[in-house]
């Protein structure tokens, strides 16, 4: 079944000045439940696409399905709906808010998608924070910050994990660490996962590889078998 079906997707920035046409008629199959790395070099319009499928922004044209759901045609409100319930969001950043504690991060989300509490104790273990629920962001590594920032994306039991370069502010071992547990969720919760990465090393652990190139899909692979994080080096 597939998840997100992309047809004929443009997206142009800069109305008036200077244009830049960021994807370029893009149509694409993206299935469900999978692991999929989405790959290319800088500009070559990962995260462009990767906000239109989490309703972040809208095409210059084209269409984008989620399941049924056109969402490309959905209003703003309806937009920010869609991304509350079905979405969740990992950046390069963790975004983590300083005041409140690794728990409170978390519940801050899951109370926006009326969530418990235990929900976000649940996401904190799923993680391995069980004995940092009470720390500050300022009081956890930056590995500890990401698990956090996972934590919170994935309380809400999205059908979708969002994931933008993830690893780009960690170390070879923290983000190692960091895939296995995005592996891990991918395994306990089946949620579909799509990961931007710059990495070739990194797609290697994919079910399926989407390959951009200025603005265009250059190739997409799938891996017979995925290795797991702990086989990958870079
Ligand atoms: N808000 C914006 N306004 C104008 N141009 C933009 C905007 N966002 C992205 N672009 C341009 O669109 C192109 C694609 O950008 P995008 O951020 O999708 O690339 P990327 O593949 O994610 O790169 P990186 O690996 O560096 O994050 C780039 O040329 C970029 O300069
Ligand atoms: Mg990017």
């Amino acid at each position: 079944m597939s998840l997100f079906t992309i047809s004929d997707l443009t997206k142009e920035y800069g109305e008036g000045g200077v244009k830049v046409v960021a994807l370029k008629h893009i149509s694409l199959t993206i299935p469900t439940g999978q692991f999929i790395v989405i790959l290319g070099a800088s500009g070559s319009g990962k995260s462009t696409l990767l906000n239109m499928l989490g309703c972040m922004d809208k095409p210059t044209s084209g269409n984008i399905t989620f399941n049924e759901t056109n969402i490309t045609a959905l209003s703003k409100g309806k937009m920010t709906g869609f991304r509350a319930e079905h979405i969740g969001f990992v950046f390069q950043s963790y975004n983590l808010l300083p005041d409140l504690t690794a728990l409170e991060n978390v519940e801050f989300s899951t109370e926006i998608a009326g969530l418990s509490r235990a929900d976000a104790e649940n996401a904190l273990r799923l993680v391995g924070l069980s004995d940092r629920v009470n720390h500050y962001p300022a009081e956890l590594s930056g590995g500890e910050q990401q698990r956090v920032s996972i934590a919170r994306a994935i309380a809400k039991n999205p059908k979708v994990l969002l994931c933008d370069e993830p690893t780009g502010a960690l170390d070879f071992s923290t983000g190692i660490m960091v895939l296995e547990v995005l592996k891990q969720i991918h395994k306990e919760k089946e949620s579909s996962i799509l990961l931007i990465t710059h990495n070739q090393e990194i797609a290697k652990i994919a079910d399926m590889v989407i390959t951009l190139r200025s603005g265009e899909v250059q190739s997409v692979t799938v891996n017979q078998s995925p290795l797991s994080p702990a086989e990958v080096t870079w």
